[in-house]
Formats: C-alpha cells, sequence, structure tokens
C-alpha cells in the first residue's frame, strides 16, 4: 500500500529513486512522483501511472541531487492522478512529503487550515501534513521538530518521509502502522518501506517501530521516541539477494514464483520436518511449545489468501491434534469484542506481516491474554515482530500481488505445526511417519504438476472468454476451490465464486447452464464420493466441468469435459497440490486476456489500510 524510498549522500539519487520505486510498484501503482533538489532549487515531479512514465518524464529532465524522496501510490483519498500524486508540499514547493497510511482526522485539520489561509492542490489526507508541518515552520520551528509537533496533532497511520529545501542535510522519517527501513551506507543513507527498494545499495537496515522517529544523514541517523528519547537501535542483516527479487527470465513474477515452488516448499520445511521421527521442529515454537499444545481452543486469523490457508489449517489441527479450531477474519475479528483468554492460541498468517487488518487483531488478542503467534514470510515485518513466538514459512520474496508460493508455503508450514503439536497430543507414530514421508515428497509432485503447465495454457485458451467460474470442492478442498476463486478474480477481473461443493444445491446451482464453467477439486480423498455426486447434479445441468483429480482416476473422464490429473498424496495435503493447476489456470488467463498479471487493477501486495 504505497511504496516509499528516499537516498540522502554524495551520488545523484535520481537513478536510485527510479529504481528502488519499480522494486516497491507491487505496493501500488496508479501514480508515482519524486521530490529533490536540483542545483538548489526544489523539484516535484509526478505522473499518473506506472513508475516507469516517471522515469520518462524524468529522463527527460536531466536533473542531479545528492537527496531525494520518491513514492508509488495506491490511491485511499483522492481518486489516482497527477494532483493527488505523492510527493505533496507547502505553498512555496520548499517542503516535501510522501506518506503510506491514512490521517483519519484529516478533514478536521484540513478545516482548521483553511480558515488559516491554507490552499489545497489534492484531495488527499497527506497534502494535510504539509501544511501542518509548514504551519510550524513558518513560526521559525526547525524541520524536525515541526514534524513531530504535526505528529502530535495526528489520528491514524503513517509511514512517511519529508524533506525541506531550507534543511538539505537531512530527510526526516516517522513510522505509526505502516512500515519503515531506514538503509545504512557508507557516506550514504536510505529510507524505504522494504528493503526490496534499497538492497541493491546496502544490507544493513534499521526497522523502524511504531511511535518511532528518525533524522536521516548522508554520514549519521538519529533515532527518537515519540517522547523524543534518543533510541540506539539494532542493524540488521539483510539475508537476501537482489537476484532473489528479479524475475530470472521470466515473463511475469507471478509465473517464476509458481515455477519455484518445488524449492520454495522445500526450503518452508528445510531442517524442520524430521522424516525418521515422524516429527517436526521449530524453533520460533520451543519457548511456548507447552502452553499451545495445552490451548483449550485454537484461533487462526488472517486476510484474503492467508486466510484460506487458515482454513485449511483448521482441517489439519482439528483432525490430527485435536484441539477445537476457530478461523476468522481479520478485520471482523479485531471489531467483535472477541472472547478471548489466557488458555487460547491464536495464529496471525500474513505472507507480507504488514496487513494493517491483521496486525490489530493480533495486537487485540494479546490485550487480552492469548498467546498470540505469528506466521509471516516477509523476515523482520511487523506482524513478525509484534508476535510473541512464530515461525517464518521461507517462501523467499513474493513479488506478484497474486499470492502463490506464499500459499503453498503456508500450508507446508501448517503441516509442520499440526505435527509438532499432534506428537506432543499422542499422534501415533506410524501416523506421523506417514505425514512426514508425504510432506517431503511434496516439492517433487509439485514439479511434476508445473509439467502440466502447457496443457492448462490450452484450457486457459478454451476458457478464457467466460465471464463467470464457479469452484467447488470439499473437506480440504473447500478452502482450495476459494483460493482458485480468488486468484481468477484478482487477475483476470473474471466474477469466479468458490463454494463448498455440497452448498451448490442450495443457491449456486441456479446460475448452472451450458455457458458456466464449472471447476471440481476432486482428488481422491474421503469425499471424492459425494464430490461425484455433485458432479452429477452440474452434469444434468449442462455446465462445463473442468476436474482436478489423482493421477490414474479414469472413472471421472466420462463425467466431465476436462481433466487435470495430478500426484496421489494423503488428505490433508492435498491443497498445497490442487493449488497448483488453479493458479496456472488463473494466470494463462490473465495473460490471454493481456492483464497486468503483476500488478492487477486496484490491488496492492500489502495492505497496510484497514
Ligand atoms: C492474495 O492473492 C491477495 N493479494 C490478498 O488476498 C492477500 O492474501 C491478503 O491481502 C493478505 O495479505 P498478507 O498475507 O500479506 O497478510
Amino acid at each position: 500500500m504505497c511504496g516509499i524510498v528516499g537516498y540522502v549522500g554524495n551520488k545523484n539519487c535520481v537513478p536510485i529513486l527510479i529504481q528502488g520505486l519499480k522494486r516497491l510498484e507491487y505496493r501500488g501503482y496508479d501514480s508515482a512522483g519524486i521530490g529533490l533538489i536540483h542545483e538548489d532549487e526544489p523539484i516535484v515531479i509526478k505522473t499518473k501511472g506506472k513508475v516507469s512514465l516517471l522515469e520518462e518524464r524524468v529522463n527527460e529532465l536531466v536533473l542531479e541531487s545528492e537527496i531525494g524522496i520518491g513514492h508509488t501510490r495506491w490511491a485511499t483519498h483522492g481518486i489516482p492522478n497527477e494532483q493527488n500524486a505523492h510527493p505533496h508540499t507547502n505553498a512555496n514547493k520548499t517542503l516535501f512529503i510522501i506518506h503510506n497510511g491514512i490521517i483519519e482526522n484529516f478533514q478536521a485539520l484540513k478545516n482548521n487550515l483553511i480558515i488559516l489561509g491554507y490552499k489545497f492542490e489534492s484531495d488527499t489526507d497527506t497534502e494535510v501534513l504539509a501544511h501542518l508541518i509548514d504551519s510550524y515552520l513558518n513560526k521559525g520551528i526547525n524541520l524536525s521538530k515541526s514534524v513531530q509537533m504535526t505528529l502530535n496533532e495526528v489520528n491514524g497511520t503513517y509511514g512517511l518521509a519529508v524533506m525541506y529545501s531550507k534543511e538539505p542535510d537531512k530527510i526526516i522519517a516517522a513510522r505509526k502502522g505502516s512500515p519503515l527501513v531506514i538503509g545504512i551506507g557508507a557516506g550514504e543513507n536510505f529510507i524505504a518501506s522494504d528493503v526490496s527498494a534499497i538492497l541493491a545499495y546496502t544490507k544493513n537496515v534499521i526497522y523502524l517501530e511504531d511511535g518511532e522517529f528518525a533524522e536521516i544523514y548522508k554520514d549519521r541517523y538519529v533515532v527518537k521516541s515519540i517522547l523524543d528519547k534518543e533510541i540506539e537501535k539494532e542493524i540488521h542483516e539483510i539475508n537476501m539477494s537482489i537476484d532473489e527479487i528479479d524475475k530470472g527470465g521470466y515473463p511475469h513474477f507471478m509465473l517464476k514464483e509458481i515455477m519455484e515452488q518445488p524449492e520454495s516448499t522445500r526450503n518452508s520445511m528445510r531442517g524442520r520436518l524430521l522424516i525418521e521421527e515422524g516429527s517436526a521442529k521449530l524453533g520460533g515454537l520451543n519457548d511456548i511449545i507447552d502452553r499451545l499444545v495445552n490451548s483449550k481452543r485454537i484461533l487462526i486469523s488472517a486476510c484474503g489468501t492467508s486466510w484460506h490457508a487458515a482454513l485449511v489449517g483448521e482441517y489439519m489441527f482439528e483432525q490430527y491434534a485435536r484441539i477445537p479450531v476457530e478461523v476468522e477474519y481479520a478485520s471482523e475479528f479485531r471489531y467483535r469484542n472477541p472472547i478471548l483468554s489466557g488458555e487460547d492460541s491464536i495464529f496471525f498468517i500474513s505472507q507480507s506481516g504488514e496487513t494493517a487488518d491483521t496486525l490489530a487483531a493480533l495486537k487485540e488478542a494479546k490485550s487480552r491474554g492469548a498467546l498470540a503467534l505469528g506466521i509471516c514470510n516477509v523476515v523482520g515485518s511487523t506482524i513478525a515482530r509484534e508476535s510473541m513466538s512464530g515461525v517464518y514459512i521461507h517462501a523467499g520474496p513474493e513479488i506478484g500481488v497474486a499470492s502463490t508460493k506464499a500459499f503453498t508455503a503456508q500450508l507446508v508450514v501448517l503441516a509442520l505445526i499440526t505435527l509438532l503439536i499432534s506428537k506432543r497430543k499422542g499422534l501415533k507414530p506410524s501416523d506421523g511417519k506417514k505425514i512426514a514421508d508425504a510432506l517431503n515428497e511434496i516439492p517433487s509432485k509439485i514439479a511434476q504438476i508445473l509439467k502440466l503447465n502447457d496443457e492448462i495454457e490450452q484450457l486457459a485458451e478454451e476458457f478464457k472468454d467466460s465471464p463467470n467460474f464457479l469452484y467447488l470442492g470439499r473437506g480440504y478442498n473447500f478452502p482450495a476451490a476459494l483460493e482458485g476463486a480468488l486468484k481468477l478474480k484478482e487477475i483476470s477481473y473474471i466474477h469466479a465464486e468458490g463454494y463448498p461443493a455440497a452448498e451448490m444445491k442450495h443457491g449456486p446451482i441456479a446460475l448452472i447452464d451450458e455457458n458456466m464453467p464449472v471447476v471440481f477439486i476432486a482428488p481422491k480423498d474421503s469425499t471424492y464420493e459425494k464430490i461425484l455426486s455433485n458432479i452429477q447434479e452440474v452434469r444434468a445441468r449442462g455446465g462445463r466441468i473442468i476436474a482436478i483429480t489423482d493421477e490414474g482416476n479414469g472413472e471421472i473422464d466420462k463425467l466431465v469435459d476436462h481433466t487435470i490429473k495430478i500426484p496421489r498424496t494423503i488428505e490433508m495435503l492435498t491443497p498445497i497440490l490442487t493449488s497448483i493447476p488453479l493458479q496456472l489456470l488463473a494466470y494463462h488467463i490473465a495473460v490471454k486476456k493481456a492483464l497486468d498479471v503483476d500488478q492487477p487493477r486496484n490491488l496492492a501486495k500489502s495492505v497496510t489500510v484497514e
């Protein structure tokens, strides 16, 4: 949700800002802008649309500056256009601000500023901050103090960076609810929403915490608390290479990430799966394992794809650990006055680790005394740091907005947690061994499924013009149906719904005619016979059926129009395998519709607003 990058040093910052914004574009891509000081003149350049358009404008102007900030936007207040793009400025354009988050009391602040004579050029909440800071600067207060005083008046969330041409040696940064990192270089320093923007220049970073505020100069930085006390911050070394966040020869990040799944799922279980013992070890849960195993109830909370993973987790934990599980959208959980106690454990699943709803739910759970645990991909992300303990999924950077490899890695980690807690709850060694062996085979089975890419591309050609899709599955594959439908919606803009297959007869069956493609997720598991009946019901009404089922299952061929056959695994792991063809189907349909697969309209990778 909006990308922020800033530089102060001895180099020309323009290419650094543009490259940084390109790497951050997955966070928002409806408009972009940079602010810098070229030959002592403050300059702001903004464009509607992608960073490449901004780059063209900037290249025409041949600018040079040793300090600058840049922003790529995901609109919250005001439509995507040049006026609403960041940086926002004060009236005489000496001050620039870029912001990620939402200023909740912006209207009241704006009304006061209008009374004082301030004129607004945009519809954004951020512009209010520019004028408010300006009002303090006009009283002779320095930039740092003016920003602090402004933030004291603000309700809401922010990750922000501010520059002032009359104090051209520094960038001021502050965080509350939206991530920010400071990159430490030699004779140069950086600010960014996440490390991908600055990884090409430094691997040493400081994570700002909520309420922290930083003055960043080329050769030093100062971090202060909300009470204006200087804070000693730990410098973290990032263990990720720039190659890991490039496309690696694939036309889209999404395809690269789909194809990486043999390796990413292997990485998720590396060093954690104890095959011989039929168990798992997860260092992040060591300190709290007794409390977790003795929980009266486990809750899992998340949003979007991560919420689908949570649903699979519910089936896993209940089947093997026999602990009651509830799954809840983070956005609903936080506002419904949930009943929680110290006997509850609650997992928060988030790829980005920055999702505002999930983070707020985590804080709510902590405040009510529950054991709050994180399952995140991004190391050092806010949810990872705010959790009392947790597990990283180690899927590697996921850049495509549609989550793919993070989903399968989340399922692998949920399976490992299932093994760990079920063993403590008396899981039979032979069952533990069966799960461990099956998990170990998952990466090679995914590799086999990926060989169906061409076959699935042909299916995409046949179905790409359908305006609606239905995805049906039962048991462990009901969440896979939801996820398949979400993938298609997100990137192809085709209306798709996922349902438990048995629910079809309670309503959605009215939609079925010869124009309705229905994707059945039908591995030969304990629900298979039942799902065959649902297939018959669709067939009787002329629906066009695609079925995902096991290799060697010939009986289904005559009931459906197309089958995608995948290797068998144990029931609890089937959604890891069935989701792969669904990802490929969505991907190829979107490509055939010539859509922007990696940056679909209206979406953002990291949803840091409520
Ligand atoms: C997935 O394809 C989506 N882009 C979206 O639903 C995402 O899963 C959701 O916003 C949650 O994100 P998180 O896992 O980073 O918390």
